[in-house]
């Protein structure tokens, strides 16, 4: 067996030399121009030479400087390139930044760039605080962030900004999405504005009009579709996969769920697979399913070792029916991956998956991009989507070879495969001509949508990156979209926007001159949306009846800037009767149901999400939450971040506005949702190890404040339920050094971004 594997590997390594030979353009690692420490470390890891599109990178004069997109396919090797150059520049007293769309992607990254630490290059990660001025960050050689969080960097002028020498945009096609592109696109040309002789690298998957792209960045363009693994792709119909290059395969069904047979016979072949649905709730239930089929393959130290990985799984926080199922899926060595996962959960699967004790993942697309995961087989389970807009749409071209290329990544594999599910002949054409030899589409700007030309010119006038309009329509007419279409229509909207800043009272006109007032600057520097900011102002002004948390949750969940939570039809009265109870503490007045009904139903979804963060800070069990509002524990905690970074605003608006008797209620509303704690906790969260769940057990055990905690033996303390003979030395520690250092405090302290949702920290 190990013969054959070795054989393998060498014939690979053979096609692998043979066809880069045959394209004719082999760069060996020993003749880069990078200094040779580098090579070191490349040789090191195994790196001989470069692959065919990465040479030609090198062609194009990458290594001396040149702007480059690079757009070529999946696990052709992309991140290399970039590295190279943040490298080369750092070792020559450069400062490099590697921009990401995703957090998770980002970590991936920060992980894989721990290499070159040998080498004396500091590398740092940086994702959250958006009020930060990021100087810190300033310490570090190459840092790694998104695209959010650079944007919140510029508006706070770090100086270290300046000193930047190269800039990589990974996943650039992304310009495309509505949600990730207009940041991307306004970072990128804000980054050029400031540093206008950086090196600018993109990375993009193959796109239809990369020379748009790189006409826009002034660079020159790689194109290439050569990928180091062979990838198949296919369609299943009829018990056959019929792969693009004429052969086929036959998959015994044994299932009436093909991904499922489509996974066995992967597991069967000794590779692992991975599954791609659009929704979470087939994700879930096509890993359940397939989980009690795929166990009976296990072997006994497979078994052994995932049921560990399972434990794990209980132990990382609060059980939910989420982690219950997650953990038993596990055991039958299967995972489902979805946003309602926390990070925590995600992480695990992720991790075991590339160990192959996961054998496979049942995923909805939030890991397609640029991961690198071991499938041999990715299923392409469904090609349309649900839109609340349009209905069910079909994929873009680009997602689908986005998901396709999770498969055969050179680190796992040495042939992968992507394969669609038709249910009938003409299905299968279709699928064949539009997915595997259609063409990905081009990419468009979507930046001129008002609400975030809002946020972009405030802060283009805050930063002082502006003064006039033609100043700021100087600044967007360097944007991507104004290269694709023109500025007339951006400068249609900026009309609008000025008036409404100016009524807001966030920038006013000084001799001619633009400028941020305080109000304007602050909102800039707090990274929300001025609507966002106008609505806070206003409701602190308002006075509610009563200051309430309900008040202040429903101020902040009525802002732009926190994600709705869609109505079912059981929510409309359950929601009247919440808002009847609450209508004398909200600080906004509510539309009428009568006359305004599209308005009072934008009124209820916003209450839905007070409602929801309401029964959080009142130690409601994730589990139920879960249930009541058909989230996941993911999405609590990305609401929860939203709502803290939105009442850290509300707190700093407050500040200015000076409602000084307001601030401590906010503060303390803030760190309740930190924890999801009732008041009373407060003072016990604040130890390391206890979070919602523990520090209600010592609360109802007798044990209320951190005096109690000092006169309690540790043996008694461990017997409180969850709490455990290690922990309770841990408490007796912290109880002790807060006690003998009289470092109490009224409550735990709060970096911004920072929280602390589960008791396992
Ligand atoms: N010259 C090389 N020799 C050997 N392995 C390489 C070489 N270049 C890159 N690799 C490996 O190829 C794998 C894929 O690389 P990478 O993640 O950069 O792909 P990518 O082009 O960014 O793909 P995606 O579009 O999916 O993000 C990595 O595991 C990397 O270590
Ligand atoms: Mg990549």
């Amino acid at each position: 067996m190990v013969l054959l594997i070795c054989g393998m590997i060498f014939l690979y390594g053979l096609v692998v030399l043979f066809v880069i030979v045959f394209e004719g353009c082999v760069v060996f690692v020993k003749d880069l121009s990078v200094p040779e420490v580098v090579k070191r470390v490349l040789s090191e890891l195994g790196y001989d030479s470069l692959y065919p599109p990465q040479s030609d990178a090198v062609e194009a004069g990458v290594l001396d400087g040149g702007n480059l997109v690079l757009a070529i396919p999946t696990a052709s090797g992309k991140t290399l390139i970039a590295e190279l150059c943040m490298v080369k520049s750092v070792l020559n007293g450069g400062k490099a930044v590697y921009l990401v769309p995703l957090r998770a992607l980002a970590s991936e990254k920060f992980e894989d760039f721990a290499k070159w630490e040998g080498l004396g290059i500091r590398v740092g990660l940086s994702t959250g605080d958006f009020d930060s001025s990021g100087s810190e960050l300033g310490r570090f050689d190459i840092l790694v962030c998104t695209n959010e969080k650079a944007d919140s960097l510029l508006r706070h002028h770090a100086d270290w900004i300046s000193k930047i020498s190269v800039i990589v945009a990974d996943e650039v096609h992304l310009i495309n999405s509505v949600d990730r592109g207009p940041t991307l696109e306004v970072v990128l040309a804000r980054l050029r504005q400031v540093n206008p002789s950086a090196q600018i690298i993109a990375l993009s998957a193959t796109i239809s009009n990369g020379h748009q792209l790189a006409e826009w960045l002034g660079a020159k363009l790689v194109l290439s579709d050569w990928r180091p693994v062979i990838l198949k792709e296919g369609v299943f119909y009829n018990e056959v996969i019929s792969y693009s290059d004429g052969s086929s395969h036959i998959v015994p069904l044994i299932d009436p769920e093909f991904s499922i047979c489509l996974s066995i016979d992967t597991i069967k072949g000794r590779g692992q697979a991975l599954i791609f649905d659009s929704t979470r709730r087939n994700a879930v239930s096509i890993a359940r399913r397939l989980s009690s089929i795929l166990s009976s393959y296990l072997n006994k130290g497979e078994r052994r070792a995932l049921n560990g990985v399972a434990q794990e799984i209980l132990r990382g926080g609060e059980v939910t029916q989420i982690s219950k199922q997650l953990a038993s899926c596990i055991e039958g060595g299967v995972a489902f991956h979805h946003a309602g996962l926390n990070y925590g959960q995600r992480k695990i699967v992720e991790e075991h998956f590339k160990k192959n004790l996961i054998k496979v993942v049942c995923a909805t697309p939030t890991l397609a991009a640029g991961v690198n995961l071991p499938a041999r087989r990715v299923v392409i389970r469904n090609y349309r989507r649900y839109d609340s807009n349009f209905g069910y749409r079909l994929i873009p071209v680009l997602e689908y070879k986005q998901m396709a290329g999770r498969a055969g990544r050179p680190k796992y594999d040495i042939e992968g495969e992507a394969v669609l599910i038709a249910k009938s002949a003409g299905e299968e054409n279709l699928l064949r001509e539009m997915y595997i030899e259609g063409a990905p589409e081009t990419i468009e700007s979507k930046l001129a949508s008002e609400s975030f030309l809002r946020t972009q010119v405030l802060a283009t006038i805050a930063s002082g990156y502006a003064s006039d309009r033609v100043g700021i329509m100087n600044f967007l007419g360097k944007t991507f979209y104004a290269y694709q279409f023109g500025s007339d229509f951006i400068e249609i909207i900026l009309e609008g926007i000025l008036t409404f800043l100016f009524s807001e009272g966030m920038i006013e006109s000084r001799e001619n001159v633009l400028v941020a007032t305080l109000f304007g600057k602050r909102v800039s520097e707090l990274y929300i949306d001025p609507m966002s900011a106008v609505l806070i102002r206003d409701g602190l002004k308002l006075k509610a009846e009563q200051t309430t948390d309900v008040g202040y949750l429903h101020l902040i969940s009525s802002t732009p800037n926190m994600p709705r939570l869609y109505l079912g039809r059981k929510d409309y009265k359950e929601l009247g009767f919440f808002a009847d109870e609450h209508k004398f503490e909200l600080r906004a007045n509510p539309p009428n149901e009568y006359d305004d009904p599209s308005d009072y139903e934008w009124f209820l979804s916003e209450l839905k999400m007070t409602y929801l963060l309401e029964r959080w800070i009142n130690e409601v069990l994730e589990d139920q939450i879960i249930s009541q509002f058909n989230v996941g524990s993911g999405d609590i905690l990305r609401f929860v971040e939203t709502a803290d970074w939105l009442l850290y605003a509300t707190y700093e608006i407050a500040k200015l506005l000076k409602i000084k008797e307001e601030l401590p209620y906010i503060q303390r509303l803030r760190l309740r949702l930190n924890y999801g704690v009732k008041d009373e906790l407060l003072e016990l969260v604040k130890l390391a190890g206890v979070g919602r769940i523990r520090g209600r057990r010592l609360f109802d055990a007798g044990l209320k404040t951190i005096h109690d905690l000092a006169t309690v033996e540790v043996e008694e303390l461990s017997k409180i339920p969850t709490i455990g003979k290690e922990l309770a030395k841990k408490i007796k520690k912290q109880v002790r050094d807060i006690t003998e250092n009289n470092t109490d405090t009224d409550a735990p302290i709060l970096t911004n971004g920072q929280t602390s949702l589960t008791d396992f920290k």
